[in-house]
């Protein structure tokens, strides 16, 4: 498709400033786009802004990025906490917690309040788009693009076509990705876990399946995979690193889905969660980062 005739976006809302969400505005921003991110609360949203401010400095300080460039991406993005703010959007993306019931209120909002011509994603990571997009009434403009955590750092765009995605916006978000410098993949099909979760939540689980049987210690299962495959990170590193609860939500809603035992959540990934040990965000996973602070 001719890109002449693609939705032109100039503005980007992005619903949730978490972790994810904060890192989708500093690219979207860092790209030129102007944003518009929205919080539930005032501190949740200072919270959310402060992340961004210390990921960019730190893109200063690592020579990512130069003084100018910091202002002006700061200069792009304005906080809000309030959906109605979206109403000049072209695209919005949200990026809020992994519930589908959220999912769908949200979109219903936004499909009342930005223009017709929007198209509306979700970063979604297990929710199927399909059922996120049958609470609007333009299912033709809802796509998933799954960024990557840290979403500065991180060059993949992972691009998820619902039953009803038309050719058009899936094309509008593919050139968007491109002005954003991401590589892009595209899960053809809605299905559970997309392309990286399909093989990223079964070799997780394995790991901690084989932790479980005895196999090898944690640290020897990490070593392994970063010297023996050159991962950067471990299964258990990375799996405290996009946290125990995020990794426990991801399993049940494809185990739900295929009912597929590879997908079946081990006992010990339960019992983690609900002692509260959810991986670095928490201070503890199947590592202790308490003493790092
Ligand atoms: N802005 C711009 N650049 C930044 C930056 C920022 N805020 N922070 C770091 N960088 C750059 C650094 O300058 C450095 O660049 P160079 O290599 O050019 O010097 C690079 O990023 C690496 O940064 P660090 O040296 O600080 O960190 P590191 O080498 O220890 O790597 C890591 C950290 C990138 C997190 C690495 O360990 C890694 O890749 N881990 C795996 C991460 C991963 O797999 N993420 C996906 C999780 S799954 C997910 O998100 C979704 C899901 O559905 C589960």
């Amino acid at each position: 498709m001719d890109n002449q005739t693609l939705p032109q976006i100039q503005t980007v809302g992005v619903v949730g400033c978490g972790l994810m969400g904060s890192g989708i505005v500093e690219v979207c921003a860092r790209a030129g786009y102007q944003v518009v991110v929205s919080e539930v609360s005032q501190e949740a949203l200072h919270a959310g802004l402060g992340r961004l401010r210390q990921s960019l400095d730190k893109g200063l300080s690592r020579g990512k990025l130069s003084q100018e460039d910091h202002a002006a991406t700061l200069d792009r993005v304005r906080g809000t906490t309030d959906l109605e703010d979206f109403a000049a959007c072209d695209l919005v993306i949200e990026a809020v917690l992994e519930n589908l019931e959220a999912k769908r209120q949200i979109f219903r909002r936004l499909d009342e309040i930005c223009p017709w011509h929007s198209i509306l994603a979700s970063n979604t990571s297990s929710i199927s788009i399909t059922k996120i997009a049958a609470a609007t009434d333009r299912p033709e403009k809802v796509i998933g693009a799954h960024f990557f955590n840290p979403v500065p750092v991180m060059p993949l765009l992972e691009l998820v076509r619902g039953l009803q995605t038309s050719e058009e916006s899936y094309q509008a978000l593919r050139a968007f990705g491109e002005r954003l410098d991401k590589r892009i993949v595209v899960a053809l099909k809605d299905n559970p876990g997309f392309i990286v979760n399909l093989l990223f939540v079964p070799y997780g689980l394995d790991a901690i399946r084989g932790l479980e049987q005895g196999v090898a210690s944690m640290e020897d299962f990490d070593t392994a995979m970063k010297l023996g495959m050159n991962h950067p990170m471990g299964p258990f590193e990375l799996m405290d690193f996009v946290g125990l609860d995020t990794m426990l939500f991801i399993a049940e809603a494809m185990y739900e889905e295929t009912k597929d035992p590879r997908y079946a959540a081990p006992p010990r990934l339960r019992q983690m969660v609900a002692a509260g040990m959810m991986g670095r965000k928490s201070g503890r996973g199947f590592y202790d980062y308490r003493a790092k602070g």
